[in-house]
């Protein structure tokens, strides 16, 4: 049976991998080293080009061109390469994954069965999807094991990667569902913002202060609703007084169909997140 390892007093030990240097990398990275436990130096990433290393170099973990590298120094590997790139990596090290390597892979749309296909078959392999603020130990990340993982590896994962954000283990479904949520509901945030801080300067605010008024808001509407035990349409009925500002706004966003388009838009880009893992598997078989 793999273990990341046996006790926490293990962690200084662990010696993990990085395949690809990118921000998914280097987010995941950076969260992993910010309580201490894991040493720096015991952290390989690998990638083609030193165009990305600068960031990593402060952070002291070690570098490389050479993938097989990554693989044969650690036990647990995270694959962080663009999605249409994993076949050819894992080729190409798949040799060297032992049954004591964790595999990890934050490819979108690449499915389990895809990576088990590619490795050696009992391996143990994890598909995480993370989401951009996972740059900044903000992240929201879901975390499905293959069928050579057991569930105290997964669990050990989701508390290795807990400095990262919120981190949830569920089935390999939830994945897609995630990235509709969360990978891209982070744009879709963004096009809220964006639209909130117009109509401040349609009403007259200068645009520099009503976006960051605007950025302030949703981190503080974020803030109230992750940290406290409230329900939003209870947060929200809070902020409405009968017949006030608020419930007058309320009814505009109604009538203009907010909800609607962001239930719609959370199921679009699930729906195409299923569609590029299904494209992605019918390319591979050819
Ligand atoms: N960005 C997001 O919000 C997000 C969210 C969820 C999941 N993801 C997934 O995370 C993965 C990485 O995304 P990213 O945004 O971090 O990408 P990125 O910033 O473009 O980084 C990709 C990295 O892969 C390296 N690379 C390219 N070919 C390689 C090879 N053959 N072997 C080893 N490394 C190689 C690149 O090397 P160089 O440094 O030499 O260019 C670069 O360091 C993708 O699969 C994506 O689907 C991303």
């Amino acid at each position: 049976m793999c273990f990341l390892q046996k006790t926490m007093d293990e962690l200084p030990q662990l010696k993990i991998g990085f395949i690809g240097a990118g921000n998914m990398a280097y987010g995941i990275a950076k969260g992993i080293l910010t309580p201490g436990d894991v040493v720096a130096s015991n952290v390989t990433v690998s990638a083609p080009s030193k165009n990305n290393f600068a960031r990593f170099e402060k952070m002291g973990v070690t570098l490389t061109h050479s993938n097989e590298e990554v693989v044969q120094t650690s036990r647990l590997v995270f694959l962080a390469v663009k999605p249409h790139l994993i076949p050819a990596v894992l080729k190409a090290v798949s040799a060297h994954v032992t049954p004591q390597h964790v595999v990890v892979s934050v490819a979108a749309g690449v499915t389990l069965a895809t990576l088990e296909g590619l490795l050696p078959g009992g391996s143990c392999v994890m598909r995480l999807m993370p989401n951009l603020p996972c740059m900044l130990q903000e992240g929201a990340l879901v975390l499905a094991r293959g069928t050579g993982c057991t569930q105290e590896v997964a669990s050990q994962l989701k508390d290795l990667l807990s400095p990262c954000g919120l981190v949830e283990v569920g089935p390999e479904s939830w994945i897609d569902a995630h990235t509709g949520l969360s990978g891209s509901g982070v744009a879709f945030v963004y096009v809220f913002a964006e639209a909130l801080a117009e109509g401040a300067v349609k009403m007259g605010m200068p645009s520099v202060l009503a976006q960051r008024i605007a950025a302030q808001t949703i981190l503080g509407a974020g803030h109230l609703l992750r940290d406290g035990e409230k329900h939003p349409a209870q947060l929200k009925a809070e902020v409405c007084t009968p017949g006030g500002t608020t419930v007058y706004g309320l009814h505009a966003l109604e009538k203009g169909g907010l909800r609607a388009a962001v239930v719609d838009a959370v199921e679009a880009a699930t729906q195409r997140a299923r569609e590029l893992g299904g494209a992605k598997r019918v390319e591979e078989t050819r």
